[in-house]
């Protein structure tokens, strides 16, 4: 797909089709030529109604505000009524209100987004005919006309690719099939990645140096598949970096639940345990490519937790990488095991932001829903001025609070904390507070747990994402990450 400014009115621009936005219900824009056939035809410019008028060529998409995410969507539902033709090139204004980086980056995400097709498996592939979208500088409001800068828009409209197709690769990873996707391919890709990459090393672990490392968490879990696990570094270094961040993933080629088996319903689907570990991936890759002045890291936790004579069993009590003991009473709960032993690992690198990605919890699925990622940490700053940054990428986030009495549902009475909680609810929580005690004091306030377990994948499309998975944590993080550069200033207080 290609992206092309024009600094001249939306009109003087020849492309196959225009898009028009149609926003908040308003019909009486100067750019709503069609009232009384969309009248006649039932389009009401309610939120996500997008309809494409084949003789005048053109679409209109409803969308409910100017808000970044809204962009998104309404490109997306536009470009979802001209899928199946021919037509190769459309054009559509700005609609930028105050905010023109936001707006562009966000139409650029909305469109490179919704055209990603998961068809790898299938014999015969959809031609997407689409090329070109010209983008013209005429603004929905006239809010800039004199200042919208082609520079400024055409570095962004790069930047959005970047994100975007990074987005789309992680998707490609979480939805390729456990016998595709085993932690040596996982393992394989990263290196091959790092070898594309400006400033970017790629280290593997192999089964013996997480014994040499004393994982022994990581290892248990990992112990009845014949997949070896893999321990991945991945180090992005540019010159004179400002900061230091560690994004750990959970890399869980396959969860079949070991020894304490998911029923069949609850196993479909869990090539997507690997969801934070890609998400981890590919921050890297957008890191480097929009060279971000940081140090960044991703530390990967690649396994399958599967069952056999060797598997792992309720009732065994592991020794982690940082010395404390684990009594297992529930092989299913394994994320955290691989985790912790990762967690541990990265803490030696000495980060000034620590955060991890992992599908952990259904528990976060039940607390917040299917769309949205649970954040939790010990920081309220930083939780909020994540949350802040997560909003304008268009992922939806809530923070689940920790107390002192979900703690104590961790203990066990026979080893220094138990791998689940004796309750049946705060099941989000109390995961994020298992991987909390192995947080080192000094680094309890560096440090956010994302659990993706809802919006990593779904079997439903919904806005611009398919059916299958979003790349859940790729934006949110580099979005944060973005506000890294400028920023310290405008993180929001709020009361410990
Ligand atoms: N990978 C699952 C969590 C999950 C559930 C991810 C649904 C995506 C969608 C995790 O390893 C798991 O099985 N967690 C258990 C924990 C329980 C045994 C304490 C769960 O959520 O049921
Ligand atoms: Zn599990
Ligand atoms: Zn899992």
């Amino acid at each position: 797909m290609k992206f092309e400014v024009y600094n001249k009115k939306i009109s003087q621009i020849e492309a196959d089709i225009e898009i028009i936005f149609v926003v908040n219900s308003n019909f009486n824009h100067k750019w709503i030529y069609d009232r009384e056939e969309l009248a006649t035809l039932g389009f009401k410019g309610k939120d996500e109604e997008a309809i494409f008028l084949p003789h005048v060529k053109r679409v209109y998409s409803a969308i409910k505000d100017l808000q970044s995410d809204s962009i998104r969507i309404g490109i997306a539902n536009a470009l979802k009524t001209i899928c199946k033709t021919k037509y190769t090139s459309v054009k559509i204004a700005l609609y930028t209100e105050d905010n023109t980086e936001t707006n562009v980056r966000a139409l650029v995400e909305g469109v490179v987004l919704s055209s990603y097709k998961f068809d790898k498996y299938k014999s015969k592939k959809d031609q997407l005919f689409l090329e070109i979208i010209k983008i013209s500088t005429e603004d929905y409001e006239d809010y800039n006309e004199k200042t919208n800068d082609i520079d400024l828009i055409e570095k962004t409209i790069k930047e959005g690719i970047i994100i975007a197709e990074a987005t789309n690769d992680a998707k490609e990873i979480v939805n390729t099939t456990p016998y595709d996707m085993t932690p040596e391919k996982l393992a394989e890709y990263s290196q091959k990645l790092a070898k594309t990459l400006k400033n970017v090393n790629c280290f593997i672990g192999d089964k013996k140096f997480l014994k040499e490392q004393k994982m022994g968490a990581f290892l248990a879990v990992a112990k009845a598949s014949i997949n070896e696990p893999k321990l991945i570094h991945l180090t992005y270094k540019p010159k004179n970096p400002l900061k230091k961040f560690v994004f750990v993933g959970k890399g869980l080629t396959y969860d079949s639940g070991g020894l304490s088996l998911k029923p069949s319903e609850y196993m479909v689907n869990m090539k997507s345990d690997k969801s934070g570990a890609c998400a981890a991936i590919h921050i890297i890759k957008v890191a480097s490519e929009l060279n971000l002045p940081f140090e960044v890291h991703a530390v990967i936790g690649a396994a399958e937790n599967m069952i056999g004579g060797n598997a792992y069993k309720p009732d065994d009590v592991l020794i982690s990488r940082s010395g404390k003991t684990i009594e297992v009473r529930n092989t299913d709960a394994e994320g955290r095991l691989v985790l912790c032993d990762c967690l541990d690992f990265a803490q030696d690198l000495k980060p000034d932001y620590l955060v991890d990605l992992a599908t952990l919890t259904g528990a976060c699925v039940v607390a917040l829903g299917e769309y949205t990622t649970g954040i939790m940490g010990n920081n309220n700053d930083l939780e909020y001025s994540f949350k802040k940054s997560a909003c304008k990428s268009g992922e939806l986030t809530g923070i689940l609070p920790f107390n002192k009495y979900l703690t104590k549902l961790l203990k066990s009475e026979i080893a220094d904390i138990s791998n689940i909680a004796n309750s049946r609810y705060g099941g989000a929580i109390t995961a994020g507070l298992f991987l909390n005690s192995f947080i080192k004091e000094e680094y309890k306030d560096k440090w956010l747990h994302l659990d993706i377990a809802g919006p990593a994948y779904r079997e439903k499309s919904w806005g611009y994402n398919q059916s299958g998975a979003s790349g859940a944590g790729v934006r949110m993080c580099i979005y944060w990450l973005k506000d890294f550069i400028n920023k310290e200033k405008n993180i929001v207080k709020e009361d410990k």
